[in-house]
């Protein structure tokens, strides 16, 4: 099972064929990497980090993000060569056979459809908090009050959260539709978000007080560690960079530097943001009776927070906003939050359509079945993998809460990114003399510390994730070796070099100055 490889010479054929002109410099990459990153981590889970690890969550922010740095080197030496999306389970398809292809792409499915889930969930806090507050937009305007039962999932003390599983149906319906978010549009985004981003650190820093930030760990380095591994899912994204190295000019200097530079501004920013919460509302974790922390989205933490009128940042489900009106800016604090409102629906769609190109090439390579790669008469979009993924992003939506499902999502990402490095180090050895358009610097150090510091990330998850993660894997091996292992092409020696993928729509690119449109 393990010598079911793939032809990697049939990928990059594949590949090939697609050969786009390539316009893209270093400033364009870092703007695509920034676009594509910013989104639920930062509005939403800073307030989760907090309640794990206290002020401490400023390391958490750096370890995430140095993790995601070695991770993110690895990745592109692979995307520079097999330039589509899902390449993850690609090439692993060629480096590693067929089986540990198939866990990556079923891991995959975690990153994907439950992160967009996450974000709709981040994205309904805010939408819930705005209707509450409409009143301060403008005095016409009348407070809606959404019934806290339809607002929030089982564990927040509710029973379904509507505004998050309508907003992944509204994002099903566009990407059947054929939606695509034009550069120009994304541009706009990106500047919504890092303007919202840049006036929140600018109003929260001049009014932080240093006795915040102590005790700086109150749940001692296993508090850092988790935190650490939840708001990776704040960096997650920049595969997006990767996956233009085929339009990139230059790729060998121009991918680092739009990776690690874009990773590199998001790091700064967030630490600037988390040390305004931290330092002007102060973000103490609410402790259990016996000096534990209590868990983030759990029944004791929202009966917790309803004892203290929800007067602290690690109850707030709209973070940023939150602090704001803390702090004297309530109409700022309600832009800030109009910002996320109007930005984190386009993570949901990339996210989902992440997820319905992963399914196509996997039922495309005969793993799953066909019928999900139809494809819509007048729409031309993938519309039974589509429709299918969006009642399932919605079923998370509704259900869980926004932390549970970011980390369920890590521990996909965190498997993939480990075995992509993996492949990577590995097809080094075997196949040196093949061309690589990037190449990972010092691999036998970079490489290594990308598996660790996956591993070290993926083990600081909860155990309750982690089991999740073992039952979706052995799920996925059932369905393994009960359907795909026989219904493969490779296995069936039906090995096909496609021209490209004509029915599916593009991955939706993120911003590019200038309206440059990489598609
Ligand atoms: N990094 C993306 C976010 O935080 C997934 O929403």
């Amino acid at each position: 099972m393990f010598g079911r490889v793939k032809s990697l010479d049939a990928i990059l054929a594949t590949a090939e064929k697609k050969s786009l002109h390539r316009s893209l410099g270093a400033f364009q990459l870092t703007m695509l990497g920034v676009g594509a990153v910013i989104g639920t981590g930062i509005f939403v889970l800073t307030a989760e980090a907090a309640q794990k690890a206290g002020p401490g969550m400023l390391l958490s922010f750096v370890i995430a993000g140095i993790v995601c740095a070695v991770a993110a080197l690895c990745y592109s030496e692979m995307a520079a060569m097999v330039p589509v999306s899902g390449s993850a389970y690609t090439y692993s398809y060629a480096v590693m056979g067929e089986l540990l292809a198939w866990m990556v792409g079923w891991a995959l499915v975690l990153e994907y459809a439950v992160a967009a889930g996450a974000v709709a969930v981040g994205w309904s806090g805010y939408f819930t908090g705005m209707l509450a507050h409409l009143n301060d937009y403008a005095p016409f305007l009348p407070n809606i009050v959404i019934p806290h039962d339809l607002a929030n999932g089982p564990s927040g003390g509710g029973t379904i959260n509507l505004p998050a599983m309508i907003i992944a149906l509204v994002v099903t319906g566009l990407l059947v539709l054929g939606t695509k978010e034009s550069a120009m549009f994304n541009a706009v985004l990106v500047v919504i978000k890092v303007t919202a981003l840049t006036v929140f650190i600018a109003l929260a820093l001049p009014v932080m007080r240093g006795e915040q930030f102590a005790p700086f760990a109150p749940l001692g380095f296993s508090g850092i560690s988790a935190a650490a591994a939840s708001i990776f899912f704040a960096y997650v994204g920049f595969d997006a960079v990767s996956t233009a190295a085929e339009e990139t000019k230059d790729p060998q200097r121009n991918m680092p530097i739009g990776l690690i530079g874009s990773l590199g501004i998001c790091t700064i920013f967030y630490l600037l943001v988390a040390s305004g919460v931290i330092g002007s509302v102060g973000a103490q974790p609410l402790l259990a009776g016996d000096g534990t922390g209590l868990a983030p989205g759990s029944t004791d933490l929202t009966a917790a927070c309803h004892a203290i009128g929800d007067q602290a940042v690690v109850c707030s489900k709209e973070a940023l906003a939150w602090t704001l009106r803390e702090i004297g800016w309530p109409q700022i604090g309600n832009l800030v939050g109009l910002a996320a409102i109007l930005a984190l629906p386009s993570v949901v769609l990339m996210m989902m359509f992440g997820q319905t190109r992963i399914f196509f090439v996997m039922s495309r390579d005969g793993l799953l079945p066909e019928v999900l790669s139809r494809v819509h008469p007048k729409f031309h979009t993938p519309y039974v993998v589509t429709v299918i993924t969006g009642i399932a992003v919605s079923l998370f939506a509704a259900f869980f809460p926004v932390g549970a499902l970011a980390d369920i999502s890590n521990s996909g990402t965190l498997f993939a990114f480990a075995m992509v490095a993996i492949a990577v180090f590995v097809l080094r050895r075997t196949d040196p003399g093949r061309h690589r358009p990037f190449r990972t610097p010092a691999i036998g150090f970079v490489a290594p510390l990308a598996v660790a510091g996956c591993l070290y990330l993926f083990f600081s998850l909860s155990g309750y994730t982690l089991a999740l993660f073992a039952g979706w894997a052995v799920f996925g091996l059932f369905v393994y070796f009960t359907y795909s292992r026989s219904h493969s092409h490779v296995g069936r020696g039906l090995v096909e070099v496609h021209e490209e993928d004509p029915d599916v729509p593009p991955m939706p690119v993120a911003p590019l100055p200038g309206g440059i449109e990489l598609d």
